[in-house]
């Protein structure tokens, strides 16, 4: 599959949203971080600035869900339209009928790894999922280094999916940028989010355009 790069609206200006989405049209999803201050000491937003983001661009909706009982919240989330939703494995009570559930409904099922959540334990699942996504910040906050401890676990995770002969996309998420997203894409990624790097530059498109060439490389 070719790179995609999804901005991460948590850099952007939330007072500006739709025009924020707009800056970016041409990227292959928008990546929504709603936080609940709970899974993290952090917090977002929720079901009703999805749907009006939903409505307000023709790029697809990636919704990163990192709340507490996502088995309750996650298919809201769809019905607000997005188009993928991920949900915390950490967090999940029943992960499999969680992601057969978001599938019914509509959109790409997903599961998320905190950096200390390892993947093998999962295995298994991999082919009730569209995506996986592992986390290379703890999660909580746009703007930290990226973990290069992670380089190993993204590794291991693209061989697993290539054992299973799956269509399952592998995505990484934070502190993904120019000097980082190469190690990433070389260790078997093809799902790059980035905040800082996209809404920090002065161009967020261009940022967009060369962060999928250097993927690409
Ligand atoms: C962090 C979020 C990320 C965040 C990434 O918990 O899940 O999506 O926006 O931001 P950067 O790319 O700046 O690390
Ligand atoms: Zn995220």
């Amino acid at each position: 599959m070719a790179a995609q790069i999804n901005p991460s609206i948590l850099s952007a200006d939330f007072a500006r949203l739709a025009d924020e989405a707009k800056a970016v049209e041409g990227a292959d999803f928008l990546h929504v971080d709603v936080m609940d201050n709970h899974f993290v000491p952090n917090l977002t937003l929720g079901v009703p600035v999805v749907e009006s983001l939903a409505r307000a661009t023709d790029t697809p909706l990636d919704c990163h869900l990192m709340i507490e009982a996502p088995d309750r919240w996650a298919p809201q989330y769809v019905e607000a339209g997005a188009s993928s939703v991920t949900f915390h494995v950490e967090a999940a009570a029943a992960p499999v009928r969680l992601a057969r559930e978001i599938r019914a409904k509509g959109a790409r099922a997903s599961m998320a790894l905190k950096p200390a959540t390892p993947i093998e334990p999962y295995e298994d699942l991999l082919p009730e999922l569209d995506m996986l996504l592992i986390m290379t910040v703890e999660p909580g906050f746009g703007g930290q280094a990226f973990l290069d401890i992670m380089l190993p676990k993204i590794r291991r995770t693209r061989e697993l999916i290539s054992k299973h002969g799956l269509d399952l996309w592998l995505q990484v998420d934070g502190g993904v940028s120019a000097s980082t997203i190469e190690r990433c894409a070389e260790a078997g990624a093809d799902v790059f989010v980035a905040g800082s790097a996209v809404y920090g530059a002065e161009d967020p498109a261009a940022a967009v355009r060369g962060l999928r060439a250097q993927a690409e490389a």
